[in-house]
């Protein structure tokens, strides 16, 4: 490895923000990039404002500044083939190649791959036609499940409760709410407690992250619509030995071989989105990126260095790496645009951010926000993540709330029962 490295992290959100501040505490770093981030990431790096969709263009910049090493943050640009791209280029860049990266690209990858392995998921049914697919659902079990094939950036996933449900469900995404949907995927409903599930891997092996549990519905209680994440905690309350090791056995192992006999390696971060009964795992889905918002809550428990981490993945050394962690209970809650996941308005100004006292334990990271003449504004649904690390779930949400409070922001809603399954039992 190189001493001083050049790194640039590609993406824009709060995740972003949480890998640039944790490797801006390496003591290898000269240089941060960020391709083209946010207020936030743009107080630890340098924002570079590029289409990262336009790989011709980002590889231009990156063979300008001489990069050491390239994080990719959100899936796109990984199941669009960003790393086989810049890897042609000999860039380092630590992600998941676009062949394994369908992992999350396509449901139905996945899918076949889980039968094909003997996986646990919920039993399944592919289909190409609407009527076909009406068919089917006139004869199931309700409540079911009805997921458009490709990339919806956290929609396109409905849990229907009846026929007439379904129908809207299996109208909407033929009809190309998700862009063009060749394949709609039916599942049984599983009725458990979900948890998110993260790996690092180099390619030949791979280490445990931590675990967290993130709450995708916009109001308490787990109510209303899906969106992008509305907070977490790490680490989830349903992990335990021998959990652990079921999910190795079951579900990561047989993906990594179903990968390895594609002829292929899976390089990067590896998150199983888990479904739990009774103390066993069935998979949901699989991203290929940390997750957003539990890699701002997983991140500041790491003690070990990432830029070690990340270059070791790159280096297919990874076992020689020991990667720990602090045992605080980290909380994370997402302060909303109003409106959100609906409408909302940008270009919201944010006052009193620079007022807060931070204490050790205390985070904020930047998700949609942008500077202007050293004034903050808000520029996305999800604007601003406030982790609190402490010796008790209860403490951490409790010191999150007591900043966002304090902040202040007439713009803002956020949920105040991050937890709850935890915390309020
Ligand atoms: P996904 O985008 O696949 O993570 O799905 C979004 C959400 O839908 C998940 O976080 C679950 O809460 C729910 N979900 C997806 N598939 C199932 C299933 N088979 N059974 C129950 N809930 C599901
Ligand atoms: N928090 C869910 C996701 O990143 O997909």
């Amino acid at each position: 490895m190189y001493l001083y490295m050049i790194i640039c992290i590609i993406g824009s959100g709060g995740r972003e923000h949480s890998i640039c501040k944790t490797i801006s505490l390496s003591s290898k770093i000269s240089k941060i990039y960020c391709m083209p981030g946010n207020a936030g990431t743009q107080l630890l790096a340098e924002n570079i404002e590029l289409d990262i969709n336009d790989f011709e263009k980002v590889l231009k910049f990156l063979k300008k500044i001489k990069v050491d090493l390239v994080i990719v943050g959100p899936e796109k640009p990984l199941v669009n083939g960003i790393v086989d791209y810049l890897e042609k280029n000999n860039i380092k860049v630590f992600g998941p190649r676009k062949i394994p990266s369908q992992l999350e690209g396509s449901k139905t990858f996945t899918k076949n791959i889980c039968k094909k392995y003997n996986i646990p998921t919920a039993n399944f049914g592919i289909f190409e036609k609407k009527e076909n697919t009406l068919d089917f659902l006139k004869n199931s079990k309700f409540p079911i499940v009805i997921k458009a094939d490709g990339l919806a950036a956290g929609k396109g996933v409905y849990i229907s409760k009846n026929f007439s449900e379904a129908k809207e469900a299996v109208d909407e995404i033929f009809d190309g709410k998700f862009g063009e949907a060749k394949k709609i995927l039916v599942e049984e409903f599983l009725n458990g407690e979900e948890m998110s599930f993260f790996i690092v891997c180099d390619g030949k092996n791979f280490k445990l992250f931590k675990t967290a549990q993130d709450h995708k519905r916009v109001n308490e209680g787990d109510e209303g619509k899906n969106t992008g994440g509305m907070g977490a905690y790490s680490p989830s309350g349903l992990i335990n030995k021998d959990l652990e090791n079921k999910i190795i056995k079951k579900i990561i192992l047989p993906t990594l071989k179903a990968i390895e006999e594609m002829g292929e390696k899976y390089k990067g971060f590896l998150y199983a989105g888990l479904m739990i009964l009774n103390n066993e795992p069935f998979l949901i889905e699989y991203n290929v990126r940390m997750g957003d918002p539990e890699c701002q809550t997983i991140l500041p428990l790491l003690k070990t260095d990432l830029i070690d981490i990340c270059d070791a993945c790159c280096n297919e050394n990874l076992e020689n790496i020991n990667i720990e962690w602090k045992e605080e209970k980290s909380l994370c809650i997402v302060l909303c645009s109003q409106g959100y996941p609906e409408k909302f308005t940008n270009n919201v100004k944010i006052d009193n951010l620079n007022k807060l006292q931070l204490n050790i334990n205390d985070f904020i990271f930047h998700a949609g926000t942008k500077k202007e003449k050293n004034e903050i504004f808000s520029n996305g649904g999800r604007v601003l993540n406030f982790v609190s690390l402490s010796s008790s779930f209860k403490s951490s949400r409790e010191r999150a709330i007591k900043l966002i409070n304090q902040l202040n922001w007439g713009n803002g809603f956020f949920r105040k029962d991050i937890g709850f399954k935890i915390i309020d039992k």
